[in-house]
């Protein structure tokens, strides 16, 4: 694949973080009209962390980013550039990542955050990407970090059950050697802003400023149309799972191991069944975790890494969906 000198990109290391504090369906029965068998059968979920109430996203991501620079081996001092992908960002501005960057001491680092929802680590992981090709940047630090808890209406069985927090890191890096492990072959990307309305935070932006009005109605909560998303995000990574294999010219019967967002063990299994894939071949931490947004699919990437049940040229695929809408693929050979 091209010349000896082209810049390919590697993943050089990985990291999460979940905060101790477990909350179970028992746990919710107590808060909200549900049941453990409802949220077990819907769902797949068990259990979720809930950060403390001194935690927010740049806490959570600082500590999954520092066990990423131990995994890949490098200071912070190394890194060209940070790029935090968040829907619960510590504040407006300044950005989560510049607050990370300070706690890691990457003085060389500039930093931005970026939002895509759940999709938010795989586009994170494209804008790394892109900056390492094009010669910009040699080492490059991703975090995915969400505390969801501190937008989650607790009095809404609809999506209270569903959401939890967590933070994953991964360390992305430019390298000429001509055959990388952990090499990204492709990554596709993809917008439907038509369905903007079927899950947001309404208020506490410029549309809708944070006023005693806009707390009152609970607008400073994620708001979801849950049956509705159901149906687009399995088509959606369906069709990003897809695609991101054609980019690299990789076929189904070549993939390893699926790493989808986990909103839910139904959506997972729908895609997993409608690619003809075995249960071992499609990654589930649903149960532990819950949703974590842009999170999700970071922490599972570093849980597979760790568990080192992949061999040297495997091929993994990333896939995710989320509010915009939102939806992308990423292709790694191991
Ligand atoms: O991360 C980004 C993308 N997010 C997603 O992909 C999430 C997509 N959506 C989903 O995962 C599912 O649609 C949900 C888990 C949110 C809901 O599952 P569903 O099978 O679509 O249930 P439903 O909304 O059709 O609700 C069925 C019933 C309703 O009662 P009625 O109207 O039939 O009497 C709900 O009120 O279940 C009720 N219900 C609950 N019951 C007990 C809803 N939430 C709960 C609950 N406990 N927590």
């Amino acid at each position: 694949m091209g010349s000896n000198n082209e810049i390919k990109v590697t993943i050089i290391g990985t990291g999460s973080y979940l905060p101790e504090k477990v909350l179970t369906n028992r746990d919710l029965e107590r808060i909200v009209d549900t049941s453990d068998e409802w949220i077990v059968t819907r769902t797949g979920i068990k259990e979720r962390r809930i950060s403390s109430p001194e935690q927010a996203a740049s806490d959570l991501g600082t500590e999954a980013a520092k066990n990423a620079l131990e995994n890949a081996k490098i200071s912070p001092e190394e890194l060209d550039a940070i790029i935090v992908a968040t829907i619960t960002p510590d504040m407006f501005f300044p950005s989560t990542g510049c607050i990370i960057q300070n706690n890691l001491g990457a003085k060389k680092a500039f930093a931005l955050d970026l939002n895509a929802a759940c999709s938010g680590f795989i586009y994170a992981l494209a804008v790394a990407y892109s900056f390492l090709k094009a010669k910009l940047c040699s080492k490059i630090l991703v975090v995915a970090s969400e505390v969801l808890s501190k937008i989650t209406d607790w009095q809404d069985r609809n999506t209270c059950v569903l959401l939890g927090d967590g933070a994953g890191a991964a360390v992305l890096s430019a390298t000429t050697e001509k055959d990388p492990p952990k090499q990204i072959l492709s990554i596709f990307l993809a917008s439907q802003g038509e369905y903007g309305d079927l899950l947001n935070m309404p208020a506490g932006g410029s549309r809708i400023p944070a006023s005693v009005e806009s707390v009152k109605n609970r607008l400073h909560f994620l708001k979801m149309k849950g049956k509705e998303v159901f149906r687009i995000a399995v088509i959606s990574m369906l069709e990003a799972a897809r695609r991101g294999l054609e980019m690299c010219n990789t076929s189904l019967d070549k993939l390893k191991l699926l790493i989808p967002h986990q909103a839910n063990i139904r959506i997972i299994n729908a895609i997993g069944e409608r690619l003809g894939l075995s249960s071992e071949q499609v990654y589930v931490n649903v149960d532990r975790y819950g949703n974590m947004s842009a999170a999700t699919v970071a922490v599972a990437l570093d849980e597979v890494t760790k568990s080192n049940k992949l061999n040297r040229g495997d091929i993994v695929e990333l896939v995710a969906f989320g509010a915009g809408f939102t939806s992308g693929s990423c292709v790694i050979q191991w």
